[in-house]
């Protein structure tokens, strides 16, 4: 069989990891062939393509990123104007022109959403979770959010001692659009004092005392917020239109909201990091390693056996297929017994 492979969305360390488990297995136990397909969806799109045999993943393992390329490419989305030509009809082109039989998709919400839609016109796909969110309902864990969270605890660790240094109030904005996973586990682990997530609107009334109180205990707090998250009440409205308490054009998002605020509020000093993209680079952890490497293994597997339509899944310690519309239908958020745990440390 030749298999097609792709890495679609915001890239995720472990995604090579993947690759090259795919590949390892599927061409020396099981003879298959494969073509890597670039920049997700856009490469059997516009028929894109790179070699990808035993050579092409030799040393990846440990890279960031992902050696395919990666877009958020919707081929659902465009068609060709001149030809009138859908984007399916392209992809179905494209797979025939290289002789693929198979997909295996590696990505997040958007991929996998794809990717189902692609199986339910027939197309044979077989799909692999990826999101350093962990906001994917069907698996306990995806790969990459271990790496971003121990990037997040490490830059937590180090703000430790400037904070205590100049008496500062000091918040880390984190990746976390609609989910508070990394928030919630970057904040334990860094022994964060308030951690903000998109799930529990906060008040900003409390955070502000609580900070007040902390320095008045002659400590500096530390703050942990997730991109997503939003205060309650009339502030909301603020933050959605992109305006400060002034009226003005916010550069920042939230962290530099908060900061503002407190200042104001408080009347003492306080500083925001942005972790941003450093969350998404670099080399991945053991954890994210081992994960990405089975579920390459398992994806083939799926392959081989000709059974489309599946995602592979982290359930317990267990790697299970599961049918790949479960991975998209809804967001694994957090719980608010999680929360609550965190919150101990906010009393
Ligand atoms: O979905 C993963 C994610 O890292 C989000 O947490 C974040 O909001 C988003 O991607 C950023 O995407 P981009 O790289 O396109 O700015």
């Amino acid at each position: 069989m030749r298999i097609g492979v792709l890495t679609g969305g915001g890239d995720c360390p472990g995604l090579n990891a993947v690759i090259r488990a795919v590949v390892r297995k599927g061409v020396g136990v099981y003879g298959h062939e494969f073509v890597g397909f670039r920049d997700g969806w856009k490469g059997p799109l516009e028929n894109i393509t790179m070699p990808l045999g035993i050579a092409d993943v030799r040393g990846i393992l440990p890279r960031g990123g992902t050696i395919l390329g990666s877009s958020r490419t919707n081929p659902f989305k465009v068609e060709d104007s001149a030809s009138g030509a859908s984007g399916i009809d392209r992809i179905r082109e494209n797979l025939a022109a290289n002789s693929v039989d198979a997909l295996i998709a590696i990505g997040g919400e958007d991929t996998l959403g794809v990717a189902t839609r692609l199986h339910e016109l027939g197309v044979h796909v077989i799909g692999v979770p990826k999101t350093i969110d962990n906001d994917l309902n069907a698996t306990d864990f995806t790969f990459g959010f271990d790496t971003a969270v121990n990037i997040a605890m490490e830059a937590i660790d180090r703000l430790h001692t400037t904070a205590e240094s100049h008496h500062r109030a000091l918040i880390v904005e984190v990746m976390g659009r609609h989910a508070g996973w990394i928030a919630l586990h970057a904040g334990m682990a860094g022994g964060a004092n308030v951690i903000l997530i998109p799930e529990q609107p906060f008040s900003l009334d409390r955070v502000c005392a609580y900070v007040e109180s902390r320095f008045e205990s002659h400590y500096a707090p530390i703050l942990v917020v997730a991109e997503g998250a939003t205060p309650d009440g009339g502030e909301a409205a603020v933050l959605e239109k992109g305006l400060d308490a002034f009226g003005h054009v916010r550069l920042g998002g939230i962290g530099e909201w908060l900061a503002a605020q407190i200042e104001q509020r408080t009347g003492k000093e306080a500083r925001t990091t942005v972790l941003g993209h450093i969350q998404r680079g670099g080399t991945p952890s053991a954890f994210d390693r081992v994960l990405a490497t089975r579920f390459g293994l398992n994806a083939v597997d799926a392959a081989h056996d000709g059974d489309w339509g599946k995602m592979v899944a982290l359930r317990g310690t267990d790697i299970v297929r599961v049918p790949l519309a479960e991975a998209t239908t809804e967001l694994k958020i957090v719980d608010p017994n999680r929360y609550a745990e965190a919150e101990v440390f906010f009393g």
